[in-house]
């Protein structure tokens, strides 16, 4: 007993060494800098052994900037230069937003999805001859998701509206779909190449009045899912996921970061600034989820807001804490909004190169409040490994024909797709 100590410092120093040379040799270039690095360039790879949470907290900022870089207004997915002023700017779309959404890529009747460079539409609305060429963003997505993937209910922020959900995927990913028909629904081995990000967002509708100076804030399209009407509303940005594939983390990198006005007010907010989600008012414990929104039940115009508390294990470590201070208090992000957005957390697949559901790291209690809300003590890798699809939900849950028996978000769209559009008439669930 009096030696154990030795054997757990040889054991570690043993383990971390094992962990360096398989890095090493792989060619994984040196780990993310704990510096602020505001580029439009997302790291490639992490892959410090020691120290990793440090260094994995910064990794996960670094992609965030790069992901909310200013997009180029010709082509898809392409940032707009790369002077760190740049970042400043709050009324272009950001980099991820020109990346295909899930609907462009999931197509009804299980049609080829359109070139990576062609335009956003807003052709799955039933009233888009009605509508302006923009904005083409279309938010459908309503409901939180339990473990099979299936839709649990939505959520209602605290001026009585329902957050939506946006899905978007990066180039490789998207041509890898494309390529091997992955939109198809087929039994096989899906897997999504390195380099491929996803990228799931929640946005909350703005009321009239309301001052969002601190926020990213953008004009989208609210889809009603019984009638595919759209209309163009305020949104406000209050959540992001982002999942990235690295050459070492063969399970993905899962980084969630959320507003800083969330759960309550950040600090330096102009007097009258109220939480998005939570009334300090009312008692605090977790609301329940009203009933999943689908085609049959029509959208309320004032929904009861649901009270969001966090757990305690679900909120940022003194790691994560210590990058938000890092960033949030930076010179290159003090004219920005993005100073007033946090990481929560990361979770990631602590064995390089390991396979299977790898060796997920935290083990539990990885949630983001607008998105998981319901879900608090799972976890990212945990739920998307049931996929079965390289832990990407959207292919499992939106490949065609979709399945019945899971009644998900994917199938509420297309079950209001194919009553309203003239192009699908095909019923779901059928080849
Ligand atoms: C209880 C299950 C569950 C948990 C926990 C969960 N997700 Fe998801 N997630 C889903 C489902 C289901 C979808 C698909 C949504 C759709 O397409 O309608 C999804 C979608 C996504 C997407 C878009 C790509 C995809 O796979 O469809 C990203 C990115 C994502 N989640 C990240 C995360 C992160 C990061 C966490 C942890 C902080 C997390 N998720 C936790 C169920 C979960």
């Amino acid at each position: 007993v009096r030696y154990g100590w030795l054997f757990i410092v040889a054991g570690s120093v043993g383990l971390s060494l094992i962990a360096r040379t398989a890095a090493q040799e792989k060619g994984c270039t040196p780990h993310t800098s704990l510096d602020v690095v505001v580029t439009p360039k997302v790291p490639d790879d992490e892959c410090h052994p020691l120290a990793v949470l440090e260094h994995i907290a910064a990794y996960s900022w670094q992609t965030f900037i790069a992901l909310n870089w200013p997009a180029a207004s010709e082509s898809r997915g392409e940032p707009d230069g790369d002077d760190p002023k740049q970042i400043e700017n709050r009324t272009s779309p950001r980099v991820w937003e020109t990346w295909k959404s899930v609907q462009e890529t999931f197509i009804a009747d299980g049609l080829q999805p359109e070139p990576w460079g062609k335009p956003e539409t807003h052709t799955v609305c039933s009233n888009s001859n009605q509508l302006e060429p923009s904005p083409t963003k279309v938010l459908a997505d309503l409901n939180q998701s339990g473990l099979s993937g299936q839709a649990i209910g939505p959520l209602i922020a605290q001026n009585r509206t329902y957050v939506r959900y946006e899905v978007r995927m990066h180039r490789k990913g998207f041509e890898k779909i494309v390529s091997d028909k992955l939109f198809l629904r087929r039994e096989r081995n899906v897997e999504l190449p390195d380099g491929s990000i996803n990228v799931k967002a929640a946005w909350r509708e703005v009321r009239p009045g309301e001052n969002t100076d601190r926020y990213y804030r953008t004009e989208a399209l609210a889809l009603d899912p019984h009638s595919a009407h759209c209309e163009k509303r305020s949104f406000v940005l209050i959540g992001m996921h982002i999942v990235h594939k690295t050459p070492q983390r063969r399970q993905w990198i899962w980084s969630t970061f959320e507003h800083v006005d969330n759960l309550a007010v950040g600090p330096d907010a102009p007097p009258g600034t109220t939480p998005s989600l939570n009334n300090p008012n009312e008692e605090q414990i977790l609301g329940q989820h009203p009933d999943p929104v689908d085609g049959s039940n029509r959208l309320d115009p004032y929904p009861k807001a649901v009270q969001v508390v966090i757990s305690k294990r679900a909120e940022p470590g003194p790691d994560e804490e210590a990058q938000n201070a890092k960033w949030q208090k930076s010179q290159e992000l003090e004219n920005t909004i993005w100073k007033f957005y946090k990481l929560i957390r990361t979770q990631w697949p602590a064995k390089p190169r390991d396979d299977g559901l790898g060796t997920p790291l935290p083990m539990a209690d990885v949630a983001n409040s607008t998105m998981e809300t319901y879900q608090q003590d799972h976890t990212c890798m945990r739920c998307h490994f049931n996929s079965g699809t390289d832990f990407s939900w959207f292919i499992h849950l939106r490949a065609n024909p979709i399945p019945p028996e899971v009644r998900s978000n994917a199938r509420i769209f297309y079950n209001t797709m194919s009553k309203f559009s003239k192009k699908n008439p095909k019923p779901l669930g059928k080849p």
